[in-house]
């Protein structure tokens, strides 16, 4: 597996040259397009990693696949009278939908979804940004994990877009907390710092149910998780990637992309900066696909 991961390592690298890091949140416009992770843990505990695997990076929308677990767990069943578990064939800030379905998100891992799970989880707990940090803690068995300060007031700077989307849903009654304060906690949880290495360690409890002590993987959400994923885990490029690889995956804008294998029990993060035009990292994607391929997903 070790030489493999060095050989798809090779071969997907110069493909990042084709992309761009974000550059609408300027932190990340800033970070070094030539990294490269990839970082493969199996059920049994074995590890192999290639390239900056255990150099932190944004893990921006792959907090969405983490605070949803956790909703899962802590709000249950009512959640999902508030956002829908629907592919939304949309940009994921956009906020269209949101005004013709009645404040209603397609999915919790669009930006409105994932602030409508962000105020379900701030409801009664204020300080859910350290509680959010600490269950990565756990789930990642590192107690280092930090949130990047810089990219957080960056994207305070500039978040408009999920501005209007948290007083679009306030405004249709989907929001129960102070709009500025929802979004701000979303760019804390978009703003935590991982390495490959602590993702894909974080994302074992998906292919191996009650594993560790975080409250996200006590409970047995672990299919249905898998289910959003695939369907909705790469926004409008979901179909696409579900067709080109295969596995149930989660992409943020930092250029990670977390994915897992349940039938091969692994769970793989890939990462490099440059994105395509949909906000997915482009040699991430080509490393997954190759290891799909030779794993037989
Ligand atoms: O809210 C944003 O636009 C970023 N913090 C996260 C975007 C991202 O990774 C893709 N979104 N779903």
């Amino acid at each position: 597996m070790q030489s493999f991961l060095e050989k798809i390592a090779a071969e997907v690298r110069p493909r990042a040259a084709e992309g761009t890091p974000a550059q609408y949140i300027p932190a990340l416009a800033r970070v070094d397009p030539t990294k490269f992770a990839i970082a493969l843990m199996t059920a049994e505990g074995e590890e192999f990693v290639t390239g900056d695997a255990d150099t932190p990076f944004s893990v921006q929308s792959i907090s969405k696949l983490f605070t949803l677990a956790l909703a899962m767990e802590w709000v249950g069943a009512p959640l999902w009278e508030r956002v829908k578990r629907e592919p939304s064939g949309m940009r994921f800030n956009s906020i269209i939908q949101l005004e013709t379905e009645n404040g209603v998100p397609r999915n919790p891992f669009i930006n409105a979804g994932a602030i409508v799970v962000t105020d379900a989880l701030m409801h009664n707990r204020p300080t859910i940004e350290v509680g959010f940090r600490n269950q990565m803690r756990l789930l990642a068995r590192d107690e280092t994990i930090c949130y990047d300060e810089e990219v957080h007031r960056s994207e305070m700077l500039t978040g408009d877009m999920n501005r209007a989307a948290a007083f679009l849903l306030k405004a249709k009654g989907n929001l129960t907390e102070d709009a500025i304060l929802v979004t701000n906690a979303y760019f804390h949880f978009c703003s935590l710092a991982m390495s490959a290495r602590q993702l894909a360690r974080a994302a074992l409890f998906l292919i191996k149910p009650q594993h560790g002590d975080a409250a996200c993987a006590r409970g047995l959400h672990a299919q249905r998780l898998r289910a959003i994923m695939r369907t909705c885990g790469l926004y409008d490029q979901s179909g696409e990637f579900a067709y080109h690889v295969g596995m149930p995956a989660k992409s943020g804008v930092g250029g990670g992309i977390l994915a897992v294998n349940p039938t091969m029990g692994y769970a793989v993060c890939a990462w490099s900066p440059p994105l395509d035009r949909y906000g997915n990292s482009i040699a991430a994607t080509e490393a997954l696909a190759l290891l799909a391929a030779k794993t037989g997903v």
